[in-house]
């Protein structure tokens, strides 16, 4: 059984959860898209671990994890993740597999991500400053991008920084009037990245197709969410890598026909980092409620995350496009005690309404959500152990939801544990 787990809205679903869940019947867990700038927690009893670059199931001793070719690999993140989980008692040593083929966000990427940004004033994008963008495209570029494989040759490397860093430091002396930057420093941090990382840099199109013709179980890991898909997301408020499920074959060479389910996860209401149109974001003491309740600061900056209610338009495009199976519904527990909950199951754009997502950011900023309102519910979830556990109110809003959305919820969440995890 391979299972490839996405998010369906704007990020920070509550995928770290459910891969960690899923991890225990997996033999592999892939990355294959994005890179440092996602942050996905996962709760072992008291230990909280916040993951950017390994997979979820690298916290599960026995689970082979693969950072694929889709993913820009941080060194410098990936090195102190590897360092800290050692630390814990958790070595990845023999089962962790980058490939060769995975692009390399190096110093410059990220300085050139605060260069834009800042300069951009009022018109940026909001990104995690995590390099992130000028890494893909120096790999759309193609004549100055370093791959993991890089590292197996340093003497081509250093001649290759030296060419890189030269044409990086024109464009933001030109640009920003910045500082140049050292291709030296940049090449001997490549040394100590070459020394940690070679062990397990390797051909991981061809470890994940032997795994299929072995019948092993692939746990394939989504990062950030549908919304923030670069062609399918709404543009430019977007990440640079394909986030929906639709980025997985392209992301680690598997075509989706090996997949047997697409599992999306939403959480029980709507947020989002960085800027962009949000057209059910709260703005009043609501807003402010689910933010604290469901303790919403990044992962990766510790910004605070923008609410709202839940956006049916937005998560049924996201079920469309990405075939997916079944819903995980998080955060449900965090929604307790609001007297009256809204779910928005249409857009009223000028004078036409719709049911379907419209990508174009001008329309999507003009659209007005029309709301179905449900009652709420004061009790506490966070101990329930089954669906028929929940009051009822609870239930009506997950039909709701399954309603407006064309998706059955399989799993709902009432808290950040493993334990909190009601399966239907
Ligand atoms: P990801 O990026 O999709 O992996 O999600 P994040 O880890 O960035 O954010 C999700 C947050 O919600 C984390 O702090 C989780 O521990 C927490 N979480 C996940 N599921 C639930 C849930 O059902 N209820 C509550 N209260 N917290 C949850
Ligand atoms: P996970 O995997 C939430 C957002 C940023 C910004 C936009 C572009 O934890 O769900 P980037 O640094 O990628 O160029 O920023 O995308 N973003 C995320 N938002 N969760 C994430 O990852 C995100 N990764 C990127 O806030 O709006
Ligand atoms: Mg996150």
């Amino acid at each position: 059984m391979n299972t490839c787990v996405v998010g369906l809205q704007w990020g920070d679903e509550g995928k770290g959860k459910i891969v960690d869940i899923l991890a225990e019947k997996a033999d592999i867990v892939v990355r294959y898209a994005g890179g440092a700038n996602a942050g996905h927690t996962v709760v072992i009893g008291d230990k909280k671990f916040a993951l950017h670059l390994l997979p979820s199931g690298s916290v599960r001793p026995g689970t082979k994890c693969v950072i694929a070719n889709g993913v820009v690999l941080d060194p410098d993140c990936l090195t102190g993740e590897i360092d800290s989980l050692a630390k814990q008692g958790i070595t990845l040593a023999g089962r962790l597999f980058i490939s060769q083929n995975a692009h390399l966000v190096l110093d410059y990427h990220k300085t050139e991500d605060q260069l834009r940004e800042s300069s951009l004033g009022a018109g940026k994008i909001g990104t995690t400053i995590r390099g992130i963008g000028p890494c893909y495209a120096d790999k759309v570029g193609r004549s100055y991008a370093v791959r993991a494989a890089d590292l197996t040759d340093l003497d081509t490397l250093k001649q290759k920084l030296n060419k890189i860093v030269a044409h990086k430091n024109k464009i933001f002396a030109a640009l920003y009037k910045a500082e140049p930057m050292n291709a030296d420093e940049i090449f001997n941090k490549c040394k100590v990245y070459a020394d940690k990382l070679l062990p397990f840099i390797t051909d991981t199109t061809q470890l994940l197709h032997n795994a299929i013709s072995q019948k092993k179980s692939i746990l394939f890991e989504g990062a950030q969410g549908t919304l923030l898909d670069l062609d399918h997301g709404t543009f430019p408020y977007v990440t640079s890598s394909n986030a929906s499920s639709l980025g997985m074959s392209s992301g680690c060479g598997v075509p989706a026909k090996y997949v047997d389910k697409f599992i999306g996860i939403a959480k029980a209401y709507t947020t989002r980092v960085g800027e962009g149109p949000f057209p059910t974001e709260l703005y009043n003491e609501i807003g402010s409620y689910i933010r604290e309740r469901g303790h919403e600061y990044g992962t990766t900056t510790g910004r605070p995350r923008r609410c709202g209610w839940f956006d049916a338009v937005a998560v049924r495009y996201s079920v469309t496009i990405g075939g997916i199976d079944s819903i995980a519904l998080m955060h449900l527990d965090t929604i307790s005690g609001i007297e009256k909950i809204q779910i928005c199951g249409a857009y009223r754009i000028g004078s036409e309404e719709s049911v379907f997502f419209p990508c174009n950011i001008a329309q999507l900023a003009k659209a007005e959500p029309v709301y179905q309102t449900v009652d709420g519910w004061d009790d506490d979830l966070s101990q329930m152990k089954s669906f028929d556990d929940l009051p009822e109110n609870a239930k009506r809003y997950v039909g709701l939801i399954e309603e407006f959305t064309g998706a059955p919820v399989s799993i709902v969440g009432v808290g950040p544990k493993r334990s909190q995890t009601i399966t239907r």
